[in-house]
């Protein structure tokens, strides 16, 4: 069967998206009409030829831009050898990025899946076992996102993402992020860790404060608990560092980690410090395609272009020249973040009307939240790209912001609430 994507960009016909929808379940609702087909870098290219500026990174996963010449290689050499043989044996890349994990770390033993909610159940998992049955309970952030599969939504400190799933597994508790003293009053004889993300990503790149995250280190001392940071989208040199937390200085017990690992190719990891490692026996975990070579030679590919080309050490000055830029935009209210994770807080709930906008205008981003939007570049992106990106959200913020200023003067003339953006 072929499908036409004519007209898809930017001013689809009505049918043509329902086409394309109706063969899959419908969890992504209506996707952005727009059809990418190849990309370089920074750049994406959709079918009608337009170029687009990602700022996105594939929801902060293209480390390294898109099509990378040094990943491709490695990817294409691996595929030409061997693609797959089962965790029944032992492969060079699976071996090797083992160690490569432990580098960069400093610490820990991996566990290999293909997506950060596998990553994150292997964690729960992990922790429940340390911990014994006693001590079921993980203590999780409100808000917080940690995955889709069961036991990662019911650690996502988000009622309305659990919505018509219940009953969840039991064992998870929730208190405010960001605030110790709730953390430390929510610790009881049952629980057994403590799992949050250092910077909340999809819930609208909100920073732990030093103080959160120290704080939560000392309560996991004191009360014997496993500290376990999420680091799903924080990780691979997005804040500047391998980690999140060692922007931080403060060392998890265990670390999830996937999105730009193998920049793009799907992986997941957990990594355990030696306090909790041993916890697992044969048979405790597994995974028919975790560990998988090509996606481990795409993941070694990735951190050894990270550190020949000397990224980590170019993510403070572009982050800065990034929220400069942001601050100076009319309707940005503040920015939040670290590194080259950002948002822009606008001044009205129109991220989704920008984001739509700077579509037209050759830009990607997304909106985590009805008045943030989330800025996800890759750290091989150039200032002058970065200054090009931010003239074109200048346009697409002005654009939703007259929208929405018309938009209120009709609903004001009609006398009826303030309407909200689209
Ligand atoms: C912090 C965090 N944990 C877990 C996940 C789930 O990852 P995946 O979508 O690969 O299952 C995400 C995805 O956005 C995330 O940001």
């Amino acid at each position: 069967m072929s499908i036409s994507t004519e007209n898809m960009h930017n001013t689809p016909k009505a049918g043509a998206q329902e086409t394309l929808q109706a063969p899959l379940l419908n969890t992504y609702g209506a996707r952005f009409p727009v059809l990418f087909v190849s990309g370089s870098g920074t750049i994406l290219h959709d079918d009608q030829g337009k170029e687009y500026l990602d700022f996105l990174g594939g929801l902060a996963v293209t480390a390294l831009g898109h099509a990378h010449p040094g990943v491709t290689a490695a990817v294409t050499a691996q595929a030409g050898k061997l693609v797959h043989v089962s965790n029944l044996f032992w492969t060079e890349p699976m071996a090797q990025l083992a160690f490569r994990l432990r580098e960069i770390t400093g610490w820990g033993r991996t566990f290999f899946a293909n997506s950060g909610a596998e990553a994150v159940e292997c964690a729960l998992k992990l922790v429940r076992k340390w911990a014994g049955p006693e001590r079921p309970t993980v203590l999780c952030a409100v808000p917080s996102f940690h995955g889709r599969t069961f036991g990662a939504l019911a650690a996502t400190g988000q009622p309305a993402k659990q919505q018509g799933f219940l009953p969840l597994p039991a064992g998870f508790a929730h208190a405010p992020f960001n605030d110790l003293k709730a953390f430390e009053d929510a610790v009881d004889s049952t629980t057994a860790a403590i799992l949050v993300e250092p910077i909340l990503g999809e819930c609208g790149v909100v920073p732990a404060t030093p103080d959160f995250l120290q704080g939560l280190r000392t309560l996991c001392d004191e009360r014997d608990l496993a500290l376990v940071f999420d680091e799903v989208q924080t990780g691979v040199g997005r804040t500047g560092h391998w980690w999140a937390h060692q922007s931080y200085g403060v060392l998890p017990d265990v670390l999830t980690s996937a999105k730009a690992l193998a920049n793009g190719f799907p992986i997941g990891a957990c990594v355990a410090g030696e306090r909790l490692a041993d916890a697992f026996v044969p048979g405790d975990h597994g995974s028919t395609f975790g560990g998988n070579p090509v996606v481990c030679a795409a993941a070694l590919a990735t951190l050894d272009l990270i550190e020949q080309e000397g990224l980590l050490d170019r993510v403070p000055e572009l982050g800065a020249q990034l929220v400069t830029g942001l601050e100076k935009l009319p309707g940005v209210r503040e920015t939040r973040g670290l590194g080259l994770l950002q948002a822009a807080v606008l001044d009205a709930p129109i991220a989704v009307a920008t984001v739509n906008s700077a579509l037209v205008h050759g830009l990607v981003v997304n909106a985590p939240a009805p008045d943030v939007l989330r800025f996800a570049p890759p750290l091989t992106v150039s200032p002058a790209e970065i200054d090009e990106a931010l003239q074109r959200l200048g346009s697409a913020l002005a654009h939703a912001r007259h929208a929405d200023v018309e938009a209120g003067e009709r609903s004001a003339a009609k006398g009826d609430d303030r309407e909200e953006t689209p």
